[in-house]
């Protein structure tokens, strides 16, 4: 299968950086790339019981024969590409190529401080961001004042786009959070600073991956974030500030949706979410503590505890239609292995009606309840099972009960977050 797209379903954080290693060492991959977001991400990998966590850079880094590409969609900090690499090179990682757009806009240090400010000054009504800058460099990039990769190797053409960045930014920080002014002067020696180390990685990714696709080679579209999470199709405001849907793949990438093969969503056999905003099948007792504390729902980015709740195939039909998914990888079944009972929300009641599809606005979404339907629990250790046989009975009847309510087939299950302990269901 020469393109395909891996993406989350919920609301990040399914196991996108497991499926996507598993993907990219059962077949050969020739190129793993990133096509939107930046450092917000956190994808974990175990290989051999060695945890690693990927931000910026795609998963693939870790494939050996592998070239990770970093594309147009993405906003790219070279501080924390830098960090990320070499913290991979002293654990001693090979890392393959890795290539970046010129097209990529850049994120500086002023957009965290902007992000930081600007979530303190909304108060309780924060998104709850990651504060790594994201929003604010795609809002220079909408509003036409962002800095891209390419502008880095000209000083004058850099200094002018940094100067108009901050004509505006300035008047805001000074006059509206009682902040100081950032300096064009430092902004521009700080990106300079890190020219010269990127300049031999930047290359045009659009051509490189046609070209690849041409040739008959295999890419595979890491997403990050999720669909839940998407600017236009998630729980807006409370979104991230770019497009981690299907569609958002062909954009930032500069690859047009008639090259895409498979699109598979990654979606746990429950639900969490990081940072505000509504979340209907949300735990607010000993259940929701016990997957958080089972599910080691930790942020791999920002330390944060996620919020947990239980499976809503409201969302997971959701997100089968707005991606065309061809299929669902299903990840941590086995942290449910403990309960007698588990409770899956088939549809929501709003106002005393029940609605058996995504809501049309969010102010109804904001007044949605889960209506549950409940299955048996298996109560048995399923980490070990390699075969969907090998499960018990009441783990099948619970993913074939998914798979039916969800939109889309379900082609693996996660029963650990090691690469081995997958099992294919439809291959
Ligand atoms: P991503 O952002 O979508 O790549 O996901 P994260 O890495 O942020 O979070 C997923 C977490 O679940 C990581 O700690 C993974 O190691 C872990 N994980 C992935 N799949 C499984 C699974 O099937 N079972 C268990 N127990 N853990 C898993
Ligand atoms: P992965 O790729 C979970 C959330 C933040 C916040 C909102 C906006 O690991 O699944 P941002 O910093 O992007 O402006 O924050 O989006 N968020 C994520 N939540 N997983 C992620 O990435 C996320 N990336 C952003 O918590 O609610
Ligand atoms: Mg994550």
């Amino acid at each position: 299968m020469p393109a395909v797209v891996v993406l989350g379903a919920q609301w990040g954080d399914e196991g996108k950086g497991k499926a996507t290693d598993l993907l990219a060492t059962t077949d050969p991959i020739d190129y793993v790339v990133r096509t939107s977001g930046g450092h917000n991400a956190g994808h974990t990998i175990v290989i051999d019981g060695e945890k690693y966590a990927t931000h910026l850079l795609p998963s693939g880094i870790l494939t050996p024969g592998a070239t990770s590409v970093i594309a147009n969609g993405v906003v790219v900090s070279p501080e924390a590409l830098f960090r990320e690499l070499d913290g991979l090179l002293a654990r001693g990682v090979e890392i393959g190529g890795l290539v970046v757009s010129a097209n990529a806009h850049v994120i500086a240090s002023y957009h965290s401080v902007i992000d930081k400010v600007t979530e303190r000054f909304l108060g309780k009504n924060q998104i709850g961001t990651t504060g790594r800058g994201i929003g604010p460099a795609y809002a220079d990039k909408v509003g036409r004042v962002g800095i891209r990769v390419a502008d880095l190797f000209d000083e004058s053409i850099l200094r002018q786009k940094v100067e108009a960045a901050l004509d505006l930014r300035n008047h805001l920080l000074t006059k509206v959070y009682n902040r100081r002014a950032i300096e064009v002067d430092e902004v521009v020696a700080e990106l300079l600073s890190y020219s010269e180390r990127l300049r031999p990685m930047v290359a045009d990714t659009s051509l490189l991956l046609n070209q690849a696709l041409d040739r008959g080679q295999t890419v595979l579209f890491e997403g990050a974030q999720a669909t839940m999470l998407d600017l236009d199709h998630g729980t807006y405001p409370f979104v991230t500030s770019s497009n981690p849907v299907a569609g958002g793949v062909c954009v930032g990438a500069g690859v047009g949706p008639t090259r895409i093969d498979r699109v598979i969503g990654v979606i746990k056999a429950y639900t969490t979410r990081v940072g505000s905003g509504p979340f209907p099948t949300e735990l607010f007792d000993a259940d929701g503590e016990a997957l958080q504390r089972i599910g080691g729902e930790i942020g791999v980015s920002t330390g944060r505890t996620r919020r947990c709740g239980w499976y809503d195939a409201v969302v997971a039909r959701y997100a089968s239609r707005v991606n065309g998914l061809t299929e669902f990888f299903l990840t941590k079944l086995d942290v449910l292995d403990h309960w007698d009972r588990i409770p899956v929300c088939v549809a929501y009641e709003i106002d005393g009606q029940r609605v058996d599809e995504m809501p049309m606005t969010q102010t109804e979404f904001h007044h949605a309840t889960p209506i549950y339907e409940y299955f048996d629990g298996w109560k048995t250790d399923i980490s070990g099972c390699r075969t969907f046989a090998d499960l018990p009975k009441n783990a099948q009847v619970y993913v074939e009960a998914l798979e039916e309510m969800s939109g889309s087939k379900i082609w693996g299950v996660g029963v650990g977050p090691g690469r081995e302990q997958t099992l294919v269901v439809h291959g």
